[in-house]
């Protein structure tokens, strides 16, 4: 059986973003594929959180990733920091990780850019660590987004690099997967990029209706289309991918007719895809209580997790140290 594997960090909750580009194909191949999913909690360390966030931080995921589904009977639902076979295999693949490729990664400029005076190390090697992650249970399927697509890119040629070094043959070359559809980019509702957790642009699994129908029915439209079948502008496609994730085919195809003889209500379009939101966040948020206040499950959860995962590292590990040459006395 192909094993999956893919993770998400613990800062905030999850939101849509998180839900449609990984959490959600998550859920539905944990019947048929060896699974790993885990809380990248070392990931988080790059933007310094406080002790009791980072904890915490992993609490609500863990909750939310349970709430949204994944049964921790069927894959290993794992923290990263529980798996310190993660940090050496870190370490020898940072010999093979180049400081010019690292530097042009684009998720290590941004960062840069939005944030000057924290330019850590950790945030250079970032995707040797999400790497590590990803091979050392010699993962071949990585669900993620599509801002993880260069990350992969980056996991394929160390294993590749690894492999031809050494002369072995331990590791496969991972790819990003989505049902052999396109990886998703779920945007944000002010009209600019993606949602994510710290661009104040996110509807998240824990809201209410009444949050999110306000959040929805804020959210930045033009003053509508003129010509018959013209393109739509950003803002408006951003609300159509929207909906194209949470409701019925019937319904995008109703407000795209509207859209394309020009008749189309924004308030009626955003009223409809605040109450498809709704629908699709309630049964999640629904249980995310229940069980972020039961901490004997949430340990005996992370306990599982950990020992199937531990296992699977341990192993690679093994092959990855005879490879690179070290050998005990
Ligand atoms: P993170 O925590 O930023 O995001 C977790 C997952 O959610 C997806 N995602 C989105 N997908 C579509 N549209 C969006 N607006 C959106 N926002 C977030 C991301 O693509 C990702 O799949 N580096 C990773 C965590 C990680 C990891 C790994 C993932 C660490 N090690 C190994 C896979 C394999 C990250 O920061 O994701």
């Amino acid at each position: 059986m192909d094993t999956v594997l893919s993770g998400i960090r613990s800062t905030g909750h999850l939101h849509l973003g998180n839900y449609f580009g990984a959490l959600r194909n998550f859920v539905k191949i944990q019947d048929t594929y060896n699974c790993f999913f885990f809380i990248a909690d070392l990931h988080s360390l790059t933007t310094h959180p406080h002790p009791t966030d980072l904890h915490n931080g992993v609490h609500i995921i863990l909750s939310e990733y349970l709430a949204a589904g994944l049964d921790p009977y069927k894959c290993a639902l794992f923290v990263q920091s529980d798996i310190p076979e993660v940090c050496e295999l870190f370490v020898l693949l940072n010999m093979l990780a180049y400081k010019g490729e690292m530097e042009r990664t684009a998720s290590f400029k941004d960062k840069v850019r939005q944030n000057p005076d924290n330019v850590n190390t950790g945030l250079l090697t970032y995707p040797v660590l999400m790497a590590a992650d990803i091979l050392i249970h010699r993962a071949k399927y990585v669900p993620v987004g599509k801002d993880q697509e260069q990350h992969l890119e980056i996991a394929r040629l160390l294993a590749r690099r690894f492999n031809n070094m050494y002369g072995v043959d331990v590791f496969p070359e991972p790819q990003a997967f989505n049902f052999g559809a396109n990886l998703v980019k779920v945007p944000g509702l002010d009209g600019s990029g993606k949602m994510g957790k710290s661009e104040g642009n996110g509807i998240f699994l824990y809201e209410d209706d009444k949050s999110i129908t306000k959040k929805v029915m804020r959210a930045v439209t033009d003053s509508g289309p003129t010509e018959p079948n013209s393109p739509k502008p950003e803002v408006i496609e951003n609300l159509f991918t929207l909906m194209n994730l949470v409701s019925e085919s019937d319904t995008l195809a109703f407000f795209d007719e509207k859209w394309n003889d020009c008749s189309i209500r924004y308030g009626d379009l955003k009223k409809q895809l605040a109450t498809d939101i709704c629908k699709t966040v309630a049964p999640i948020r629904e249980r995310i209580d229940a069980i972020s206040n039961d901490a004997d499950y949430l340990r005996k959860v992370a306990a599982l997790g950990r020992d199937k995962a531990r296992e699977s590292a341990s192993a690679t590990l093994k092959l990855a140290r005879e490879a690179v040459g070290f050998k005990a006395f």
